[in-house]
């Protein structure tokens, strides 16, 4: 093997690139902020605290988009820890949810899910966590607030499995909680580590070794909380799930940590395990098999599109990930979907803080490329090969529909184009009913401020004043079925069919009621969750 060559797998093997998926307010931002602490990424806790204050005020659309400059930056975020390069990316909560926080999941190796200690699993995390098992990527699991009281460990441990359905095994434990915790004992390594306190957010954790049955143990935690330690293990061996690499990589069985963000404990713990039992980017799917990392040839896909929101340029950046392959600065690639070659010339990438023109860049990392209006999302670029086609990113299912219209029939061009434009980055997906015109339009969001977007940009970009009616349907089913006809097809009163962009059949549902009942009265249909099947 060349040199070179070594050094790229080299490169591609020490990468690690992952999703922090959790529910507004459980410890994402801090938790991020520690990790790239001891990256040495950032000097001090705190800098990532503007996304903090502005998550807290954005329930004006505007006021989101005076801080998009932050928010690009740090979409995807890059740094270095024990020689492991780390790529994380943001899955965007609160009103920010949309589309784009389940899209993020499709570029990324593995997920970690943070849990407020005392709330449990909670709604977001619910839906993040679906779209994280469908594609079986691994889930690491992180407790969060162990500082504060909670929920008993076990409670939370079965809370994972009845809630989301996953089997758990924790990898550490907690020892004590609220303000008696006291460290975490992890049992593969069978180490203590035990937290000095004082010192809020910059403890230094003491770790010592050994069997827990270890006389020095209860000396250093007292008899009660050794005990406790003992019996909570004991239970743990012999209820709890084995440790399976196996299992864990195929996204069965999620390893669960605790830890407490805000102070530190636990969380270089958490992060060294994770390293290490994660994987490196892997082969990935595509319409010519399965495409290793490690192949020469440069590919990807383009997972997400963020419109620049300066007014004075209509300019728009994809986010690519890279797949295979070394990329470099200026290369010509194949656009696949568009037949037609395109010069990455202007490629950015997000270094913690700041964006900056990237040289080269490796399989799991993320770059951001210029796109004067030629992407979709899903698009493959690919150094040499005209026809590799990743597998596609479907169109997840909104939640908040509207019919929306124009205001003035003589805007209709400048209407649809807007439309066009947004759908193509993927903020809105757009359906009509059958026989109806395109001035009057089903709109559908991931995230209900989506519609304020659509509003403000249409307005703001392409001089067209909407009228929209928020409807009652709450549930999307992409219809699969030979032969479908509308008129056959049966249907429940308050359900409504409409067709996507490609004249295929889509239901909109209120309840849940309704999609058994047609379900059970259409035994040929089959109904999907998302567009892809
Ligand atoms: P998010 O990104 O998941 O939405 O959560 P974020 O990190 O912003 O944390 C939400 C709140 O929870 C913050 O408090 C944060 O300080 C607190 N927090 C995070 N991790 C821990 C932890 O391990 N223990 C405890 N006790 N609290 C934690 P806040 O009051 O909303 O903000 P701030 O005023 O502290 O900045």
């Amino acid at each position: 093997m060349s040199n070179t060559n070594k050094s790229f797998i080299h490169e591609v093997r020490r990468r690690r690139t992952f999703a922090i998926i959790s529910h507004p307010d459980a410890g994402k931002t801090t938790l991020t902020e520690k990790f790239l602490l001891y990256g040495g990424a950032i000097r001090e806790a705190g800098s990532v605290k503007s996304r903090r204050a502005q998550k807290h005020a954005v329930s004006d659309w505007m006021e989101i988009e005076k801080q998009r400059g932050i928010s690009v930056t740090s979409s995807v975020l890059q740094f270095e820890y024990n020689n492991y390069c780390i790529n994380i990316l943001d899955t965007p909560g609160h009103q920010d949810f949309s589309e784009d926080t389940y899209r993020t999941l499709m570029a990324a190796d593995s997920a970690v899910m943070v849990i407020d200690g005392a709330k449990g699993v909670e709604a977001q995390t619910k839906k993040l966590f679906q779209v994280c098992k469908m594609r079986g990527i691994p889930i690491f699991t992180f407790i969060n607030k162990m500082d504060r009281q909670g929920k008993d460990p076990f409670e939370l441990m079965e809370e994972l499995e009845k809630v989301l359905g996953i089997r758990s095994c924790p990898v550490n434990w907690p020892i004590g909680s609220g303000k008696n915790f006291k460290g975490v004992y992890n049992r593969q390594k069978e180490l203590i580590e035990l937290f000095s306190e004082g010192n809020h957010g910059q403890a230094m954790a003491k770790t010592i070794k050994g069997d827990i049955t270890n006389e020095e143990f209860k000396t250093l935690l007292g008899e009660t909380l050794h005990q406790q330690l003992l019996d909570d293990i004991e239970l743990l061996d012999i209820a709890g799930d084995d440790f399976n690499l196996e299992q864990i990589l195929e996204g069965k069985l999620t390893p669960v940590f605790f830890g407490s963000a805000l102070t530190n404990f636990g969380v270089e713990p958490f992060l060294e395990d994770f390293l290490e039992i994660s994987t490196s980017p892997q082969a990935r799917e595509s319409n010519l098999g399965h495409i290793s990392p490690e192949t020469e040839e440069f590919s990807g896909f383009i997972f997400k599109i963020q419109a620049n929101m300066n007014p004075a340029h209509r300019d728009r950046i994809a986010f690519l990930r890279i797949c295979s392959g070394k990329f470099e600065k200026g290369m010509s690639v194949n656009h696949v979907q568009k037949g037609k070659k395109v010069k990455l010339a202007q490629p950015q990438q997000f270094l913690a803080q700041d964006r900056v023109i990237v040289e080269n860049a490796y399989p799991g990392d993320i770059i951001g490329i210029h796109d004067p209006g030629i992407f979709n999302i899903g698009d493959t670029l690919s150094e040499k090969s005209t026809e590799l086609k990743y597998a596609g990113i479907p169109q997840f299912a909104p939640e908040h529909f509207a019919k929306v219209s124009i205001k003035n029939s003589l805007k209709r061009k400048q209407f649809i184009k807007g439309i066009t434009q947004l759908a193509e980055e993927g903020s809105i997906q757009v359906y009509r009913r059958p026989n109806i015109g395109v001035e009057e339009l089903i709109i559908g969001v991931v995230g209900a401020l989506q519609f304020e977007v659509l509003e403000y940009r249409l307005q703001n970009e392409y001089d067209v004043e909407i009228l929209m009616q928020s409807l009652p349907y709450r549930y999307i089913r992409w219809i699969e079925m030979d032969n479908f006809d509308a008129k056959k097809f049966s249907m429940t009163m308050d359900t409504m069919l409409v067709e996507n962009e490609d004249g295929q059949p889509v239901l909109l549902f209120q309840n849940e009621w309704s999609i058994r009942q047609v379900e059970e009265r259409n035994k040929k249909a089959k109904l999907h969750e998302t567009s892809i099947f």
